[in-house]
């Protein structure tokens, strides 16, 4: 088949750090759609001329945006004759590390935060068969002690300090730009560990021929800077959730706690690269409470037929808000993250949906009746 597409890896090959050697670890991640919204900026104050739209990462082979990240982390380890890799993770990183190690014949350690991970991402780490290690601490404890556990043991780490990571994550940027032609007046994205945000900044930047402070890996010596598509990058607008806003604190935060568990983060790893793409973009950081945020994960799925994970509605939350209250100019194009599909967290949508299901007899009559009694005016 000529035209099948066969992953991020192959489709942006000359702009990534992979050679003829690099085994390609691949399940067809990437290309996910970039969904022009309908019906909520029409419903937001100030929002009538605003072109919005979602980059639904949810519908990556694991059901989020981590997979961009790990084809490439798994595939140059490959390379490099890893046999096991290992993360921490508050559920998507574990859930892409196993499915992309399984693939690849490796064993996958994942550390998670015990009884803090949503159950869609548990179940997914288990079927894929990764060794799943609950630590009795949250996911920035995990994360220190992955640092030191691959120091000691040959484990390669698939986080986003691993600079793979971010490499293949900035190509959710390169599809953007393409779709659109341009580049967004405005990336707005959820911020948890700060991985994302810096490889988007990454992808934005490479397209208009820029290098950034985030690519540590080309040093401004990639070829393709010299022939950009595009001559502007968006600002970019990081959102964290308001128990777990490190970014809004200037610092750590010792006891994060959000019902967006995905980014329960208080001491992000890529603070410096996202403060940093931030800053050079003109952008800015801003919270969102988490009633905020369940509200909008509802609206997103009961207005725009996109059900995320209650992470990821944290993006489109802060960009209506910012449509409203004038910080996003009128007529500008906007571009939103939604970083990981809603099924991966049933009990968080199911515990927010009050009404009871209507349970009746199957007979006609009872049919009739519930759909004449609940037709809209
Ligand atoms: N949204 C979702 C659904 C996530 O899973 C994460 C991070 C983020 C947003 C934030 O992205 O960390 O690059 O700023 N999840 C990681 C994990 C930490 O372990 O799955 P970030």
């Amino acid at each position: 088949m000529q035209n099948h597409y066969s992953g991020l890896i192959n489709r942006y090959r000359e702009r990534l750090p992979v050679s003829d050697k690099t085994p390609v670890i691949s399940l067809c991640e990437g290309d996910t759609p970039l969904i022009k919204l309908a019906n909520l900026p029409a419903e937001t104050p100030n929002g009538a001329d605003i072109s919005m739209y979602v980059k639904f990462e949810g519908l990556n082979p694991t059901a989020s945006f981590k997979d961009r990240g790990m084809t490439m982390a798994v595939s140059k380890a490959a390379e490099e004759g890893a046999k096991a890799i290992v993360c921490a993770s508050t559920g998507n990183t574990s859930a892409a590390a196993a499915a992309y190690a399984a693939r690849a014949g490796m064993t996958a350690f994942v550390l998670i935060p015990e009884g803090k991970i949503a159950m869609g991402k548990l179940a997914q780490a288990m079927m894929y068969g990764a060794v799943v290690i609950q630590i009795r601490g949250n996911f920035d404890d995990g994360m220190e002690l992955v640092k030191r556990v691959a120091k000691e043991a040959p484990v390669a780490i698939v986080n986003s300090i691993n600079p793979f990571r971010l490499q293949g994550q900035k190509t959710a940027a390169f599809e953007i730009t393409e779709a659109l032609g341009r580049a967004p007046d405005y990336h707005c994205i959820p911020v948890g560990n700060a991985g994302n945000i810096s490889g988007y900044w990454i992808g934005f930047s490479e397209m208009c021929g820029h290098n950034t402070e985030s690519c540590t890996l080309c040093n401004g010596q990639c070829p393709f800077l010299a022939d950009p598509k595009v001559t502007t990058r968006p600002r970019m607008v990081g959102y964290q959730a308001a128990g777990a806003a490190p970014f809004m604190r200037n610092g750590k935060v010792e006891n994060p706690e959000t019902v967006a568990t995905a980014i329960r983060i208080g001491n992000p790893q890529s603070f410096d690269l996202a403060k940093a793409a931030v800053d050079e973009s003109g952008g800015w950081f801003d919270e969102l409470t988490d009633e905020e945020i369940l509200a909008m994960q509802k609206r997103l799925a009961n207005r725009e037929g996109i059900f995320c994970e209650p992470a990821s509605a944290v993006s489109v939350a802060g960009a209506l808000r910012d449509i409203e209250n004038g910080k996003i100019a009128p007529g500008s194009v906007v571009t939103c993250t939604v970083t990981g599909h809603g099924l991966k967290d049933p009990d968080v949508a199911i515990a927010q949906c009050q009404e009871p299901v209507v349970t009746i007899d199957a007979n006609l009559e009872a049919v009739k009746q519930a759909i004449l009694g609940n037709l809209p005016g």
